[in-house]
């Protein structure tokens, strides 16, 4: 009887335990990219889509920034992997949009990060200038947690 106890502090345990990792990598939430520019996403569907806003800390082009929308999808929605995703930011202040691809990673100290590539694409007037349209690079995002959390 006194075995009990441990027995069953250790069961419970293991039934709880998958339960803290299991919002891990939704990204549904509000995330901070190494440039400084916020994101918000609103909730990932049973089919993965989700919609959200962007609001760029930068720009290539000499417009005032405004947020913008964001679309996206997310790979396997089992909350328990590191899921792949893509969003795309169709800027409201420029004739540009920006394609995000990339992977939530849940690193050794537990924190989420997202690891993703982008391609930025801006409009020229003329085809002789669609060589230089194309910007490529990458950007690390970390989430934003409320106070209350
Ligand atoms: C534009 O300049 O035409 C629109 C804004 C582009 C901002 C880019 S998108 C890739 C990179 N990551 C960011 O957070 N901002 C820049």
């Amino acid at each position: 009887m006194v075995q009990t106890t441990p027995f069953l502090l250790v069961l419970s345990l293991a039934l709880v335990a998958p339960s803290f990792s299991a919002k891990k990598c939704v990204l549904t939430g509000r995330w901070i990219n190494d440039l400084g520019s916020n994101m918000t996403i609103g909730a990932v569907n049973g089919r993965g889509d989700f919609a959200g806003s962007y609001h760029t800390a930068v720009t290539a082009t000499t417009n005032k920034i405004r947020v913008s929308p964001l679309q996206g999808s997310q790979h396997n929605t089992n909350q328990n992997s590191q899921p792949t995703f893509g969003f795309t930011v169709n800027w409201s202040f420029s004739d540009a949009v920006t394609v995000f691809t990339g992977q939530c990673f849940v690193d050794e100290t537990g924190k989420e990060v997202l690891k993703t590539m982008w391609l930025l694409r801006s409009r020229v007037d003329n085809i002789k200038d669609d060589w230089k349209a194309t910007m490529v690079g990458i950007n690390v995002f970390t989430r934003l947690h409320s106070q209350k959390e």
